[in-house]
Parts: C-alpha cells; sequence; structure tokens
C-alpha cells in the first residue's frame, strides 16, 4: 500500500477521531489507581469510546480480545486486559488505545505511574514522551520521514535506554495500519519526502535495559527480553508545511 495523502475532508474526520481519543486517555488516566485490575481499565476505555460514537479498532484486530492494550512494567506493549492483573502502587502501566470515526482511525499511547514510582521508573515515562517530541519536530513536509527516527533515537542515546526495533510507528487514516513503518531508532538512509496531508502514529518504545523484546505464549504480550521497565508513548499526528499537529492530545 502506498503512504496516502489525506483530503481536506479526511483531515477533518482524522482530528475529530484523534479529538474524541484524547478524552478517553484524559478520563483513562483519571481513573488509576492501586487495586484497580487491568479488565477494569479495558471495560472503561470500551464503555467511553462506545458513548463517544466511536468503535474501538483494536478489539478483534487479528484476534486481538480488548479494547484498550494495558501493559505492566517489563510488558512493552499489547498487554491483554485481565482480572487477575491487579495493579500495585509502584507499577508503571502502559495504555494503548484506538478507536474509529466515521471510517477514520486514531491511535494514541501513554504510560503512567501508578501511585508513588521510583525516580528511575519516572525518568524513563518522561524521556519516552520527550522522545517522540523531539522525533516528531522534524515532520513537516519537505525532511524525510527517518529523519523522525534518527531524531528519536538521537534524544534517547545519551540516557543510554533500550529502544526497542521489532515495533515500529506507522501511517493511519481509513486503516489502523497503513505505509509506512516509522522505526524509532537510527537509520542509514534518509527516506522519502514527507508532505503536507500524511498522517502518522510515532509511537517510542524505551526500556531501562536492552532494547531486545520477547512474546508470551498468548502470542500478544511483548515483554523486555532481561525483564527491565518499558514505556511507550504515542500520538496520530498530520504533516502539514509548517509544524505538524498532533492530533490526539487532550
Ligand atoms: N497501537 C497499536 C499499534 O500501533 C495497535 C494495537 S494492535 C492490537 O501497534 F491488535 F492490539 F490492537
Ligand atoms: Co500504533
Amino acid at each position: 500500500m502506498a503512504v496516502t495523502i489525506k483530503s481536506e475532508r479526511e483531515i477533518e474526520l482524522m482530528r475529530e477521531s484523534c479529538r474524541l481519543l484524547a478524552i478517553v486517555h484524559k478520563e483513562l488516566e483519571e481513573s488509576i489507581r492501586p487495586g484497580m485490575t487491568t479488565k477494569e481499565i479495558d471495560e472503561k476505555g470500551e464503555k467511553l469510546i462506545h458513548q463517544l460514537g466511536g468503535i474501538p479498532n483494536f478489539k478483534n484486530y487479528n484476534g486481538y480480545p480488548a479494547s484498550i492494550c494495558v501493559s505492566v512494567n517489563d510488558e512493552v506493549v499489547h498487554g491483554i486486559p485481565t482480572k487477575k492483573r491487579v495493579l500495585q502502587e509502584g507499577d508503571i502501566v502502559s495504555l494503548d488505545a484506538g478507536l474509529i470515526y466515521k471510517g477514520y482511525h486514531s491511535d494514541a499511547a501513554r504510560t503512567h505511574g501508578v501511585g508513588q514510582i521510583s525516580p528511575e521508573a519516572r525518568k524513563l515515562i518522561d524521556v519516552t514522551r520527550e522522545s517522540f517530541f523531539a522525533g516528531v519536530k522534524m515532520a513537516k513536509a519537505g525532511n524525510r520521514l527517518f529523519d523522525i527516527s534518527n531524531a528519536i533515537d538521537a534524544y534517547i542515546k545519551p540516557y543510554g535506554f533500550g529502544i526497542v526495533r521489532d515495533l515500529v510507528g506507522h501511517g493511519i487514516g481509513t486503516h489502523l495500519h497503513e505505509d509506512p513503518q516509522i522505526p524509532n531508532f537510527a537509520q542509514k538512509r534518509r527516506g522519502f519526502k514527507l508532505e503536507a496531508g500524511m498522517t502518522f502514529a510515532v509511537e517510542p518504545m524505551v526500556t531501562l535495559g536492552g532494547w531486545e523484546v520477547e512474546w508470551l505464549d498468548d502470542d500478544w504480550t511483548v515483554v523486555t527480553a532481561d525483564g527491565s521497565l518499558a514505556a511507550h508513548y504515542e500520538n496520530t499526528i498530520l504533516i502539514t508545511d509548517g509544524e505538524p499537529e498532533i492530533l490526539t492530545l487532550y
């Protein structure tokens, strides 16, 4: 599939889809507390998506069984919500959520601390979020795709954290995953030229240890190979001739 340029009408629908998703994330963030199960987060998120007039896009995607991916501590992404997993004070929890509005997809992820967390965990969450903004600063028409990847990598490198390589960002629009793939680690090439009207999900996944990940037997949950903590930060963005629009910010 080629990289698509969205029309003004499509961009309006993307904006609305993303605006609704930002509300979902804000509500979920405010609800997080020790003692809550990951299943409760999924139920709350799914209900909210429907109330806002959206359709959860993760549910049944390649067989994924929930609406919100909930990944705790060494789980990087695609954790499956369950009544058995109870959040504890000091955990970090990554919430990845998306929805479809009038045929247009949105996708965003945040990592939150549960109660008081360690300074190392806080740093990881902050650096992961900051690396997104460092990358997206490069996301404007005329620059090249891997300028984004290279800027994310360069931002994280001085901290010595691991950058996950097996999962990457992506184009988004009438499908959750469109071309191109957007790596979060340095590339030797600069990639194609960005054009106004492209919409991407940029999503660095960062660990306190190495970059290597493994899949659990459920074939969804991605964990760090060394058991270190992982954080995830993702927004859907729009390329313009000037500064990019970050569509999933509240
Ligand atoms: N935000 C995720 C991504 O871009 C989508 C989750 S895939 C699902 O990879 F199957 F879990 F929905
Ligand atoms: Co994504």
